[in-house]
């Protein structure tokens, strides 16, 4: 098994914080457009940091897993970091996705950024 497929299987079996958050300061949903998969991402902050942060939806084992992945990297980040975070951090941290999963895999990056620009605006 390729370190990709071990790590989106562990977290596709295993997902981690996933759920509802009762009050999140940022709550976004985001669909893939090629196949109308979704993931909700929420965020609850603190002075600009994320405290805690969940997700769910319905997809492919690849956003799915990709989602818990990125709540666990959020975590303790700042806004201006997540903002600048980069397509390559998440694929990396997922072990390298193949070219053709790419829209699966940074779905939930899409969410992330989707919310931040949405909480830009309030
Ligand atoms: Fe829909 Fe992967 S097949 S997000």
């Amino acid at each position: 098994m390729s370190p990709y497929e071990e790590v989106i299987l562990e977290h596709w079996r295993n997902p981690r914080n996933k759920g509802r958050l009762e009050r999140p300061d940022i709550d976004v949903v985001e669909a893939n457009p090629l196949c109308g998969d979704v993931v909700r991402l929420q965020l609850a902050l603190k002075d600009g940091v994320v405290t805690e942060a969940r997700f769910d939806g319905r997809g492919c084992a690849i956003s799915q897993a990709a989602a818990s992945l990125l709540t666990e990297m959020i975590k303790g980040k700042a806004l201006p970091e997540l903002k600048e975070m980069k397509d390559e951090e998440l694929l990396s941290a997922l072990g390298g996705v193949i070219k053709t999963r790419l829209s699966c895999a940074l779905l939930p990056l899409r969410a992330l950024r989707k919310g931040l620009s949405e909480s830009g605006k309030r």
